[in-house]
């Protein structure tokens, strides 16, 4: 009688153990902190034109997730948003489990569509201001100012004006800027525009190493080469989300074998009733 009532008390210390762990990762996956961005029913318009239209979107903490439509479709504006150079008229935004992304400005990153660079100042320089910003003291400007231009291979251009590099060169210095204080979350508007396949590469394997190391990367992007290498995708039009998914998963939604995530990108934007801008 023992051994069998022993085992069902195993049984049932087990059964607790498996509902504590299942009701744990169910409070995880909903707590704020458990996203790096929940986005719910964000509506933001530019005078009488509505830019987004109560989208809805949760991004995991630790991915690469990529914001994929059309011109106009409001990616730039969901990113600005999200940096907090714009408030939405409606809707709730949480972002690394905070409301407020002024609370929270030191732990995020951007990288803006058009570059925000001093032309006049040095490379350095331009690191040197993004750090001060960011508040970082002497020693880890110093420091992080040598890493950062060392990953993107511009330290031994450090000294020269922005004004006398080439557009992937400034792209590369953006990023730098962008990173220079290891923010946890990072808002990157199209930073490949412009960049030869190579520099695609790199980039790609410094996203790569920011996210194994726990950064939270959003990105927006027309090339379904970088779509390929997000982890998830959010496919957006008229400011809304028309699909989300793996890559994968967005390609199998076609229904076809050996579909593209352009042919998934058309795809979902046919089903939505439109042929396109
Ligand atoms: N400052 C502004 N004032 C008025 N309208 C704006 C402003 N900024 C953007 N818009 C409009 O909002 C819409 C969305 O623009 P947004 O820049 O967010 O699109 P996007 O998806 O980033 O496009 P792209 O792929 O071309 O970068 C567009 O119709 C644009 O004309
Ligand atoms: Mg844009």
């Amino acid at each position: 009688m023992i051994p069998c009532s022993m085992t069902v008390v195993k049984g049932i210390f087990r059964l607790d153990l498996l509902s504590f762990f299942t009701v744990f990762l169910a409070i995880m996956a909903e707590v704020p902190g458990g996203s790096a961005v929940d986005i719910d029913r964000v509506s933001l318009s530019y005078g009488k034109f509505k830019v987004l239209d109560e989208l809805s979107l949760k991004v995991p903490r630790g991915i690469s997730f990529g914001l994929l439509g059309p011109n106009g479709a409001g990616k730039t504006t969901l990113i600005r948003m999200l940096v907090g150079l714009l408030k939405p008229e409606a809707g709730k935004v949480t972002i690394l489990g905070q409301h407020s992304s002024s609370k929270i400005a030191r732990l995020i990153g951007y990288m803006p569509q058009l570059q925000s660079l001093y032309l006049e100042l040095s490379i350095k320089q331009n690191v040197d201001f993004f750090a001060r910003i960011y508040r970082l003291d002497r020693d880890d400007r110093i420091h992080r100012m040598e890493e950062v231009l060392r990953l993107v291979g511009m330290w031994s251009r450090r000294d020269d004006s922005v004004h006398k590099l080439s557009g992937g060169m400034r792209q590369r210095v953006s990023l730098a800027c962008a990173i220079v204080h290891q923010p946890q979350l990072l808002l990157l508007d199209e930073p490949t525009v412009g960049l030869d396949p190579e520099l695609r590469v790199i980039f790609w394997q410094h996203f790569r190493a920011l996210t194994q190391r726990g950064a939270s990367i959003i990105i927006t992007s027309h090339t379904m080469d970088d779509a390929a290498h997000c982890e998830e995708l959010a496919f957006l039009r008229e400011g809304k989300v028309i699909a989300r998914g793996t890559p994968d998963e967005l390609r199998r939604a076609t229904g076809k074998s050996g579909a593209t995530l352009e042919d998934a990108f058309l795809y979902c934007i046919r089903r939505e009733g439109k042929t396109g801008v």
